[in-house]
């Protein structure tokens, strides 16, 4: 098995350099995969990577999303993605219905994207945000309404730390995240008195007992820093490959109600090889969608 793993690895390298790919993996993707990528990274960092990128393919080791932001920041590109049924449910929980009459309804009104929606909706968008800068963008908006989407979680994080505008939330959230039980964490951290880190889809209740907020780069940079003996880890838990790295002594907790992410998880070394030798599944989108859907993409990037 090894040396198949081995084999198949080889091959892939290979490919990898006569076809000139860039291979970009998010935390949450299987550790071999995250090992023989060329950037691994938070959801921020990889777009910026594939935006600057200038091989002739990238391969997104994600999810769809991932792959549609990095083909609307780098068009000419060819994007493949590993499964092309590899989505977000979260992002599929917004229909282009739900943006229908918000201009109307609300005046001096920002529509804010998640970047984890899918490019039709990001087409109707102002600007968009990751976990990362949301605060930051946010808060340089002009406007005194924001309609925020698809995570409630995520944008009463924010909104919690702002207190001049007016928010009106969506009513999305990521069907593994949310579900982190607040109790649970909280006996964790009672039985071990480890740090707990946690990503802002939780709720407010789990983000209340968090020693760190943030994105995904943000809690491997405080493990980093502070190397402490454990920590529970309320994320995905393809993190904790990064995490071991960085800190191999310490002990790190996922609670049992922190289930994978099944989407990340289609990402496997086996469709990485398919995919390089098919140059397919490729992300295609339309023109005219392209033009609209990276302009609040573009923005965020550049108010980062
Ligand atoms: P990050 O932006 O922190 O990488 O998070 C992306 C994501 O999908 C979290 O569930
Ligand atoms: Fe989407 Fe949640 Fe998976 Fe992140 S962890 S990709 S938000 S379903």
């Amino acid at each position: 098995m090894e040396r198949e793993t081995k084999i198949l690895k080889e091959k892939i390298l290979r490919l990898k350099e006569e076809k000139d790919v860039l291979i970009l993996a998010h935390f949450y993707a299987n550790s071999e995969v995250q090992d023989i990528a060329d950037k691994v990274g938070d959801s921020f960092k990889l777009a910026k990577d594939a935006q600057n990128a200038k091989n002739k393919i990238i391969c997104f080791c994600g999810v769809n999303f991932m792959g549609e932001s990095a083909k609307l920041l780098n068009p000419d590109k060819k994007i493949l993605i590993p499964d092309i049924e590899a989505g977000c449910p979260m992002a599929d929980m917004v229909n282009l219905d739900d943006l229908d009459g918000i201009k109307e309804r609300y005046d001096d009104v920002a529509i804010v994207s998640y970047i984890n929606t899918k490019a039709d909706v990001k087409s109707r968008s102002d600007v968009c945000v990751t976990s990362s800068n949301a605060m930051k963008i946010v808060s340089a908006l002009p406007n005194k309404n924001i309609y925020f989407l698809p995570d409630k979680n995520l944008g009463s994080y924010i909104a919690n730390q702002i207190e001049d505008k007016n928010f009106i939330f969506h009513e999305g959230y990521c069907k593994y995240h949310n579900f982190v039980e607040h109790e649970e964490v909280e006996d964790l951290k009672n039985r071990y008195g480890y740090d707990v880190l946690v990503h802002p889809e939780c709720t407010s209740q789990v983000v209340e007992l968090g020693d760190c907020v943030g994105s995904t780069k943000a809690l491997l940079d405080y493990v980093g820093r502070t190397k402490k003996k454990g920590y529970i880890v309320c994320t995905e838990e393809g993190i904790l490959y990064q995490m071991n790295k960085l800190s191999p002594d310490s002990e790190f907790i996922i609670p049992s109600s922190m289930k994978p992410c099944e989407d990340m998880k289609k990402n496997s070394l086996e469709n990485l090889y398919r995919v390089l030798v098919d140059e397919g599944p490729e992300i295609i989108l339309d023109e005219s969608l392209m033009e609209r859907a990276s302009r609040p993409l573009k923005k965020m990037m550049e108010m980062s």
